[in-house]
């Protein structure tokens, strides 16, 4: 409150601290922690089972857990036959995201322990939803291809199953690596917007598939999640390399927004950037897809002499979703698959905060209007 008794406005919830958190940090000099572990330290070392694992069991697991963990989440990778059927129904036109919000909030009718709210019952949901949200995002990717979506295999890692499951074909050890390190890059990221959306969701007790549906509504957003999508818009709009500069120079003229760049934390670059870029390197170069990568590399060198940001997750994540052949309206699925390991961690903690996310709003309406009834308006 002010002297004069009004309510100060932090305009976007700018620096505002909303809880206490152990889950992830988001420093914003440039480096983030999952459980206080260095995600450079967790990159290219760990698979996503093991950082799913690590963020709703706050702790690495040992070989036996992971392998129960990661037969655990394939056994639970299977989807009621009411949602295949709804996801198959759904009409082309609706963006997967559409699907994904409204099958995720379905898959809370058939959770038959819907009312044990133990801890251990929400760790087994938790698992559940990790398992389950792959699972319609390859679903409705392939029934839009008029292909089955084959069964998940106990041989492979769970990320493999979701990408095996979403191609139709076993992917490659490249292709299982890059999809490893990707998710891990997106599995949780402090208090983002759709993290916070779930946490409010769950801090009126409400139950976790509210909270993730809340979360996915949220993601979609192209200031969020769903600009990975927009910057292959982008990317697919700009054309030839000889483009970049005359295209980037007229948004920014324009006061438009280059998408996939900036970021409301970090005040240098985003820590996940390189790992993506050095992976869309090697991609391109497998490929033979090299200026792609060449216009990556000069939008990021105009946007930072101009503005002086960075690219965030979202632009390299969306070339390297490109390489690995998923279509750009399934990239924000993409990231939903991993970011929801994050959501139901943070779902669980704010259970434990038990208090209710409710901030106040200052007032700028009128007073003193005279009611007037509605056959005299
Ligand atoms: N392109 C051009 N200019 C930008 C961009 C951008 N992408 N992002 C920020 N700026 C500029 C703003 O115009 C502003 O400049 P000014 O001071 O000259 O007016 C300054 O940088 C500060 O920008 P804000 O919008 O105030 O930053 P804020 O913290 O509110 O927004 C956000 C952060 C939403 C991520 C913003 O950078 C943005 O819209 N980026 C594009 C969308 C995007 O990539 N989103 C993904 C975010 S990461 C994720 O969700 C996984």
């Amino acid at each position: 409150m002010s002297e004069k008794g009004e309510r100060e406005i932090v305009r976007g919830l700018r620096d505002v601290a909303a809880a206490e958190t152990s889950i992830s940090y988001v420093d914003p000099k440039g480096s983030l922690y999952y459980l206080g572990y260095n995600i450079d330290d967790l990159v290219g070392n760990i698979i996503y089972a093991e950082v799913a694992y690590l963020l709703i069991h706050k702790k690495l697991p040992n070989q036996r857990e992971l392998d129960t963990f990661n037969a655990e989440l394939i056994s639970e990778m299977k989807l009621p036959e009411a949602v295949i059927e709804s996801i198959r129904a759904t009409p082309k036109r609706c963006h997967p995201m559409d699907v994904l919000r409204t099958e995720v909030s379905r898959l809370g009718e058939y959770d038959l322990d819907a009312n044990d709210r133990s801890k251990e019952a929400d760790l087994k949901r938790a698992t559940r939803i990790i398992a389950q949200v792959p699972t319609i995002v390859a679903t409705l990717h392939r029934s839009r291809m008029d292909e089955p979506t084959p069964s998940p295999r106990e041989d492979f890692s769970f990320a493999k199953n979701f990408l095996y499951m979403f191609k139709g074909t076993p992917p490659s050890n490249e292709e299982t690596d890059v999809l490893h390190r990707l998710l891990i890059l997106h599995a949780d990221h402090g208090f983002n917007a759709s993290t916070f959306a779930a946490r409010v969701t769950a801090s009126t007790n409400s139950d976790m598939y509210s909270a993730v549906t809340s979360a996915i509504g949220t993601l979609r957003g192209p200031l969020h999640g769903g600009a990975s999508e927009k910057v292959m818009d982008m990317l697919d709009d700009i054309g030839q390399e000889e483009h970049v500069e005359e295209y980037v120079q007229g948004l920014l003229d324009n006061r438009k927004k280059v998408m996939g760049f900036g970021h409301r934390v970090y005040l240098a670059e985003d820590p996940r950037t390189k790992h993506l870029r050095g992976m869309v390197e090697k991609l391109c170069h497998r490929k033979r897809t090299m200026d792609l990568y060449r216009k990556c590399i000069k939008i990021e060198g105009i946007v930072h002499e101009r503005k002086g940001i960075y690219p965030n997750l979202d632009f390299y994540a969306a070339v390297t979703m490109d390489a690995l052949g998923v279509p750009k309206e399934f990239f924000t699925p993409f990231f939903t698959t991993s970011r929801v390991s994050g959501w139901v961690a943070h779902t669980m903690e704010q259970y434990e905060d038990a208090v209710l996310l409710r901030p106040s709003s200052k007032y700028v309406g009128t007073f003193g209007s005279t009611f007037v009834p509605i056959d005299k308006r």
